[in-house]
């Protein structure tokens, strides 16, 4: 049975900062991934909190609100058969020195903070984070 679901992906400040936004997106839509909307925004200090809430708890949380507002982003609904966990494969694990080869952190990651791309985990939060920046 087919499974179409839709996820969103940010292409974070240090891989728009070195111009791999289009190098990333040619990996997703390689993996029969659709791009169904996509905006380039800076968010601010405010915005990134709201967006990471889930994160509030962890040591990292302030780090993480500065950098995601900390220069440009590009904002995507991707589109597709199991579109979830194709994306999350495909960006690879959370530490580029964990990821697996070929994926987009291991290719262009910096760092844990400096990883490239964000992915929704799960059904509800690709919703809720959908909903975040295309209502
Ligand atoms: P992302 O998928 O955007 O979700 C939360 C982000 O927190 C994560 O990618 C990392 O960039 C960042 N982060 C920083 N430190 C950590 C950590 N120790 N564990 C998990 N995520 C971290």
């Amino acid at each position: 049975m087919s499974n179409i679901e839709q996820t969103l992906s940010i292409i974070k400040p240090d891989a728009v900062e070195r111009n791999l936004a289009e190098k990333i997106k040619e990996k997703i839509l390689e993996n029969k991934l659709i791009i169904k909307n996509q905006k380039k925004i800076q968010i601010t200090r405010e915005e990134a909190a709201e967006f990471y809430k889930v994160h509030q708890t962890k040591p990292f949380y302030d780090k993480l609100c500065n950098y995601l507002s900390s220069g440009p982003i590009v904002v995507m609904i991707l589109e597709g058969e199991n579109a979830i966990a194709v994306n999350r494969k495909i960006m690879g694990a959370t530490d580029p020195e964990q990821a697996d080869d070929g994926t987009i952190r291991k290719e262009f990651g910096i760092s844990i903070d400096k990883n490239s791309v964000h992915g929704s985990d799960s059904g509800d939060n690709a919703k809720k984070e959908i909903q975040f920046f295309f209502n």
